[in-house]
């Protein structure tokens, strides 16, 4: 019997593998299983994969190897306009000699749907992303941030159960982006799409998604809810893509359970938790988040391992201070607080110490 992979999952990789020129893999065995209605985010380095992926799954490329599933069903040779799968991408070209509700009819009227019902899914559609005024207008009437809802109402019009975004928000600005970073995320979830969402922007990633799968070298190197990838990444890639981080580099010198002790390059102890460390002797790198140290001694457990510190800068950023520290060596090791009526401002020049919790700082590969 053929394998129809796992009952729960609406899109699914298996084992996917891509090389252009039948040399070099740009994607090596991809597994991916995501549910209905879940929105994905591909994030990672520009040259790691992800569009050639999405490409995949829209069937404008071929898998070299493996199987990629929709709803259960093998696609690998259904041809893209009978996936009913919407797209948005970065420079998504409306149709310019089109109004607005022409190009949303477009895709309805290659799916052969009657006149009215077509009139009828525009105006939803137009609705649905605030356009509902710019029905008659062509796209060179527009603003930047109005074509790219035009694009997105016309992925959406013709209602897929799965849209494929890569990059759509890259040419708006910070504002707008924002605005539509809330919009689509609003829209996915009313309409219960599932969506797989493409970009190197991490904050998009995390605010956006219900699981991130960061990519690098054409591997997923770590897929999670975007707290858990912050607070918990299994690897040095991950911890130093998402978000700040610091990073010292070390000697295991022992291991109890999920704690051990790290013998740091210039002779200082620290404690951490175990993640990719194994034996008394391995290398790693360990890695803290800037608002996991702490350094008024009244928070610290009494016997967690304290290092000594130097205040190189202090930048005030309103809800923030930030501290520039040299720490074993590190002199872009990175501090922050909140500006609390009893928070504590720090000045360059100053010795201080600083710890943290050991659960907060994670013994990665070196
Ligand atoms: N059509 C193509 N022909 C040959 N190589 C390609 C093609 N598209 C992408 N690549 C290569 O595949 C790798 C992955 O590219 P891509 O999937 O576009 O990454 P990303 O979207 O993460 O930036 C890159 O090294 C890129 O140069
Ligand atoms: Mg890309």
């Amino acid at each position: 019997m053929a394998d129809t992979g796992n009952h729960d999952a609406f899109v699914e990789f298996k084992r996917v593998q891509k090389s252009y020129d039948g040399e070099n893999l740009v994607v090596k065995d991809l597994n991916l299983s995501m549910p209905r209605g879940e929105f994905l985010t591909m994030l990672g380095p520009s040259g790691s994969g992800k569009t050639t992926c999405l490409m995949m799954l829209a069937g404008f490329e071929t898998a070299t190897h493996g199987e990629i599933l929709l709803g259960g069903t093998s696609i690998n040779n259904i041809p893209p306009h009978k996936r009913g799968i919407g797209m948005v991408f970065q420079n998504y070209a409306l149709f310019p000699h089109m109004t607005v509700a022409e190009n949303l009819s477009f895709p309805l009227e290659v799916r052969k749907l009657g006149k009215s019902e077509r009139e009828a899914k525009v105006k939803r559609a137009l609705d649905m992303v605030q356009m509902g005024a710019f029905g008659g207008r062509r796209p060179a009437q527009l603003s930047g941030g109005q074509q790219q809802r035009i694009a997105l109402a016309r992925a959406l019009v013709f209602e897929p159960e799965l849209v494929l975004m890569d990059e759509p928000l890259g040419a708006l600005d910070k504002q707008l982006r924002e605005h539509m970073q809330f919009e689509i995320t609003r829209l996915a979830h009313e309409l219960g799409i599932t969506t797989v969402y493409v970009t190197h922007d991490q904050t998009e990633a995390l605010t956006m998604s219900d699981r991130v799968a960061v990519f690098d070298d054409g591997r997923i190197q770590q897929l999670a809810p975007p707290d858990q990838l912050y607070e918990a990444p299994e690897n040095s890639f991950v911890a130093q893509f998402i978000g700040e981080n610091n990073t010292l580099e070390g000697v295991v010198t022992s291991i109890s359970g999920d704690t051990c002790v790290i013998t740091l390059d210039d002779g200082e102890e620290i404690d951490a938790v175990p993640v990719n460390v194994h034996n008394v002797g391995d290398r790693t790198k360990v890695s803290i988040r800037p608002e996991r140290v702490e350094f008024n001694k009244d928070r610290l457990h009494a016997d967690a391992h304290t290092l000594k510190a130097k205040v190189l800068e202090f930048i005030y950023m309103g809800d923030i201070f930030r501290f520039r520290l040299s720490v074993a060596g590190n002199d872009e090791f990175i501090v922050k607080t909140r500006n609390a009526p009893d928070a504590i401002k720090l000045a360059p020049g100053q010795d201080i110490e600083i710890g943290w919790l050991p659960q907060d700082c994670r013994a990665l590969d070196a």
